[in-house]
């Protein structure tokens, strides 16, 4: 284990089980739809999560990349998000967006990310998020397929970061406090 780790809290067996059930339950849902499919990945934390998903769906699909950050309290946490960098098609009509996120906190990135993407006339807009912490949530959010929710902790690994570090370790872990304390 990392020495910065407290502890891991989902293995690389564990990671490769929850990708393997979501990617059956995504091929299930969208496998007699007649429309395109784009999985939006968002940069850089969900990388590792959509690589070993997108490998598990035998549908036919386009890959797209979003780089989104949410503004801070400093906004009067309006829950506005930033795009800085955005999809190559411009508009979405006619396709099933399935946004793929490594974690879901305050619930504001990906509620925006939906509105968003819904005015750009896509068909369907769905998430898919490796973990969750509902606990933290600030605007009302429920992801449509969900690996795994997690207690109130900070966690890295599997492409999650602390201060971009951590994103190439194999598994997910938690961040002993004292890192960032
Ligand atoms: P929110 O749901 O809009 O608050 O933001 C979710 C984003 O916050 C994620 O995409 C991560 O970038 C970041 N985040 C939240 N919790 C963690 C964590 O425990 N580890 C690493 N990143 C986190
Ligand atoms: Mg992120």
């Amino acid at each position: 284990m990392n020495k910065d780790l407290s502890k891991i809290l989902i293995t690389e067996q564990e990671i490769d089980v929850i990708t393997t059930r979501l990617a059956q339950q995504i091929t299930n849902d969208y496998k007699d739809s007649d429309k395109p499919l784009i999985m939006v990945i968002i940069l850089k934390g969900s990388i590792n999560f959509a690589s070993d998903l997108m490998r598990k769906i035998p549908l036919p699909m386009k890959i797209e990349f979003m780089k989104v950050s949410s503004y801070g309290a400093g906004t009067k946490q309006s829950g506005e998000i930033k795009v800085q960098l955005d999809l190559n098609i411009d508009n979405l009509e006619n396709y099933d967006i399935l946004i793929i996120e490594d974690i879901v906190d305050s619930g504001r990135t990906l509620s925006r990310l939906t509105q968003l993407l819904y005015g750009r006339c896509a068909e369907s807009v769905k998430t898919c998020t490796l973990l969750d912490k509902p606990s933290r949530r600030e605007v009302e959010f429920t992801p449509d397929y969900c690996g795994q929710t997690i207690p109130d902790e900070f966690v890295v690994g599997y492409g999650l970061d602390y201060a971009e570090k951590y994103r190439n370790l194999p598994y997910v872990g938690v961040l002993d406090p004292k890192i960032y304390s």
